[in-house]
C-alpha cells in the first residue's frame, strides 16, 4: 500500500473521532488524521460534523462514546463550559480545540499553542529571543502563551491599541501599535492575522522595511501556501515558517493525545500539502 493511502478497517472496535465546527466543509483535519491513523495501523476513523447546536453535540459524544474531537470556529470558547475538565494551559488561552474522552470524562486541551511552538522550534530557538506577535485575537492568544512559556521576550503588535494592550498586560509583555512597528531588534515575527489569506493575497500585515536578514518569520495563514509576507521575508533573507507546519503540528499533538502513539508528522504534512495543491 502507498504510504499515504488511507486503509479503512472499520469494525466493531473502531474508535470514532471528528471535527466539530461550522463551517467544516473545507477542513483538512479528516484527510490528515485518517492518513495518520492508517500509517500507524490504528483502528480509528475521523470525520467532520457541521455543528450548530453545540450542547447537544457534546451530549452526543458522551452518548455514543466518541473517543475524541477537534473543535474549530466558532466553538472553541463556548465548548469549555460543556466539558468535565479543562487543561490549565487551555484555560489561560481561553480556547479548547481538542476533546479527549477519558472513559466517559471529557477533557479539553489546546493543541494550537504547542503546535505553533513545534513549528517555530523546528527553525529557531525561542528562549531569550525577541518575538513580535502581530494580532490580538484567538490565534494570537495561543501563540503568545506559547512564546512566553518557552521563555521568549514577547511584544504584542496590534492595529487596535486597546485589544493589543489588554493581551500584553495579561501576559506581562510589551505592546506596540501596528503603525509604529519597525521590526528593529526583533529576532522572530509571527503573523496571526488573516491579512494575506485568499482571496486578498496581495497584502501583508507589515511593510518590507520591518523584515531583516537573520529574522525568522512565521505566518499562520496557509492558503496560499506562500503568503506575500513569507515571500517578502524569503527575499529579505529571513528564515520562514509557513502555516501548514503549525496546522500539521497541532494535529500531531491531537493524534498523540488520542492514540498514545508518535504522530507520523512527515506523512501528515505531505497529505495536507497534496490536498491543498489539489484544492480548486
Ligand atoms: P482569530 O480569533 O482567528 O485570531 P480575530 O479574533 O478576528 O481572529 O482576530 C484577528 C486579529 O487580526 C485582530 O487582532 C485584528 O486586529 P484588531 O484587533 O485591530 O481588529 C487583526 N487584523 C485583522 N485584519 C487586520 C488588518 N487588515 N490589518 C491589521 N490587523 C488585522
Amino acid at each position: 500500500m502507498a504510504p499515504n493511502t488511507v486503509n479503512l478497517r472499520i469494525d466493531a472496535y473502531t474508535r470514532l473521532y471528528a471535527v466539530l465546527g461550522d463551517p467544516v466543509g473545507h477542513s483538512l483535519s479528516p484527510v490528515m488524521l485518517n492518513a495518520a491513523f492508517s500509517q500507524a495501523n490504528y483502528n480509528g476513523v475521523y470525520t467532520a460534523f457541521q455543528v450548530k447546536d453545540l450542547p447537544h453535540a457534546i451530549t452526543g459524544i458522551r452518548a455514543l462514546n466518541i473517543h475524541g474531537c477537534s473543535v474549530t470556529i466558532p466553538h472553541k470558547a463556548a465548548v469549555m463550559d460543556l466539558l468535565d475538565e479543562i487543561d490549565p494551559m487551555a484555560m489561560q488561552i481561553g480556547a479548547v480545540n481538542t476533546i479527549v474522552n477519558e472513559a466517559g470524562k471529557l477533557a479539553g486541551f489546546n493543541s494550537d499553542s504547542p503546535g505553533a511552538m513545534a513549528a517555530l522550534l523546528e527553525k529557531t530557538p525561542v528562549a531569550h529571543r525577541r518575538v513580535a506577535v502581530i494580532g490580538a485575537g484567538g490565534a494570537a492568544r495561543a501563540l503568545a502563551h506559547g512564546i512566553t512559556q518557552n521563555g521568549g521576550q514577547l511584544t504584542i503588535v496590534n492595529r487596535s491599541p486597546d485589544k493589543g494592550q489588554q493581551l500584553a498586560q495579561e501576559l506581562q509583555s510589551d505592546f506596540c501599535p501596528l503603525t509604529d512597528f519597525s521590526g528593529v531588534g526583533f529576532d522572530i515575527l509571527v503573523n496571526t492575522t488573516s491579512v494575506g489569506m485568499v482571496p486578498a493575497i496581495d497584502r501583508m500585515p507589515v511593510g518590507h522595511a520591518c523584515l531583516h536578514p537573520g529574522m525568522t518569520v512565521m505566518d499562520i495563514v496557509y492558503n496560499p501556501l506562500e503568503t506575500m509576507l513569507l515571500r517578502a521575508a524569503r527575499d529579505a533573507g529571513c528564515t520562514v515558517v509557513g502555516g501548514v507546519a503549525m496546522f500539521v503540528h497541532q494535529g500531531a499533538c491531537q493524534f498523540e493525545r488520542w492514540t498514545g502513539l508518535k504522530a507520523p508528522v512527515q506523512l501528515m504534512k505531505k497529505t495536507v500539502l497534496d490536498a491543498l495543491r489539489k484544492a480548486p
